[in-house]
């Protein structure tokens, strides 16, 4: 049975086969040039299935690019640009983005600029963008350590989402995309939250990546511009996102970005045990479940002052607050609590005496 197509501020995500969805889309449009912006890996990966069926009926250029978070940068963006440029891209091209979240992140950011802008299609190839970088229309690029740094908010025409791409994704890629999953449960949806436990990472159910998507999708489009209630999507981020960067400085092999916010959640949901009413119950049951999936991480007090710095810098804090979100309940979230340095590193305390 096929999955609803989801509507979304001027645009639907829609799920089923990619290259009959594109057919679809192109046959009711007029572009008069195509392209596709991939990675190394989605080139060898994602586009040939589709490249088979298009073949000739749809003329079209490839950009690719580097794989890795390292290449979402201006430089990157720059030659993406030329290559539009020497290709004869104009005002009436479509920049179609086949990949993970830098693709699509960085796709859309030059396809919003280029020329003022041009249309573009998300097709994302990893769990993560499926279900986080697909919905809310946020472009964007690093600048050196800052990640998304400038970016624009632009909304694509369509978002596809075929979640055969998967087969091929790394299963620690997997596992990473899925704490965006375990996220949009604990937020919003105890019952969603219940039905993720189950989970066969070699054969994720498309319903529940539908479910995950419109969720994400309810919170952006009633606060487009994260002015309130898209704070939710923040939870686990606050932590999880100063421990990532300091893997990234640290660490040989560094943590994956879900990785991260896995320890970010628990952390996080031990706050809410103390300030926002989670009971201690729903906490256990929250720890438990997500240390039976993601491997433990030693977090040393020697990284405390820069894991503090880290959080102080985050764009999404005003008046040099440490801005959280936090659990009411598994499924019930709240914005807008600021928690004092000994409360946050008390939490983080509480995640490395779990692991012991
Ligand atoms: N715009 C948003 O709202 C939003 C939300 C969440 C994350 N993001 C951004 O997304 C990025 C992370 O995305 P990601 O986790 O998808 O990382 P990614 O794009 O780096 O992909 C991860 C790896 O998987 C490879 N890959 C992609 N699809 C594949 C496939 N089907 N088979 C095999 N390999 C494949 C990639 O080449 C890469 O090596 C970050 O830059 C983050 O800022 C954006
Ligand atoms: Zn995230």
């Amino acid at each position: 049975m096929s999955l609803q197509a989801i509507q979304s501020s001027g645009y639907e995500v829609v799920f089923g086969d990619a290259s009959e969805l594109l057919i679809n889309f192109l046959q009711q449009r007029n572009y008069s040039k195509i392209f596709f912006l991939v990675d190394t890996n989605t080139s060898e990966h994602c586009y040939p299935g589709i490249a088979l069926h298009i073949a000739g009926d749809i003329p079209h250029d490839i950009i690719e690019i580097d794989p890795g978070e390292e290449n979402k940068n201006i430089d990157i963006c720059i030659g993406i640009w030329k290559m539009l440029l020497d290709f004869g891209a104009d005002r009436k091209a479509l920049i179609i983005n086949l990949g993970g979240g830098v693709v699509t992140d960085m796709g859309s950011f030059a396809a919003a600029t280029y020329k003022r802008g041009v249309d573009f299609l998300q097709i994302p190839t990893t769990l993560l963008s499926q279900v986080d970088a697909s919905v809310g229309g946020k472009t964007g690029i690093d600048v050196d350590a800052v990640k998304n740094m400038v970016g624009t908010f632009t909304n694509p025409q369509t978002v596809i989402i075929d979640t055969n791409f998967l087969q091929t994704l790394p299963k620690r890629e997997i596992v990473s995309g899925f704490a965006e999953i375990i996220k949009h449960g604990l937020i919003v949806d105890k019952d969603y939250f219940n039905s993720i436990k189950t989970i066969d990472f070699d054969n994720i159910d498309d319903k529940i990546i539908h479910r995950s998507v419109e969720i994400k999708n309810e919170v952006v489009t009633t606060d487009p511009h994260e002015k309130n209630i898209r704070k939710k999507l923040n939870f686990g981020h606050t932590i999880g996102h100063a421990i990532e960067s300091y893997s990234l400085q640290h660490d040989k092999a560094p943590l994956l970005h879900g990785e991260a916010i896995a320890i970010g959640m628990i952390a996080e949901s031990w706050l809410s045990a103390q300030f926002a009413g989670l009971s201690d119950n729903e906490l256990n049951e929250i720890c438990k479940f997500i240390l039976s999936v993601y491997p433990s991480y030693k977090v040393n007090e020697e990284s405390f002052d820069d894991l503090i710095a880290y959080m102080k810098n985050d764009k999404k804090n005003e008046d040099d607050k440490i801005n959280f979100t936090l659990l009411n309940a598994i499924g019930s979230s709240e914005i807008n609590f600021s928690c004092s340095q000994e409360e946050i590193l008390n939490s983080i305390i509480f995640y490395t005496n779990l692991i012991k």
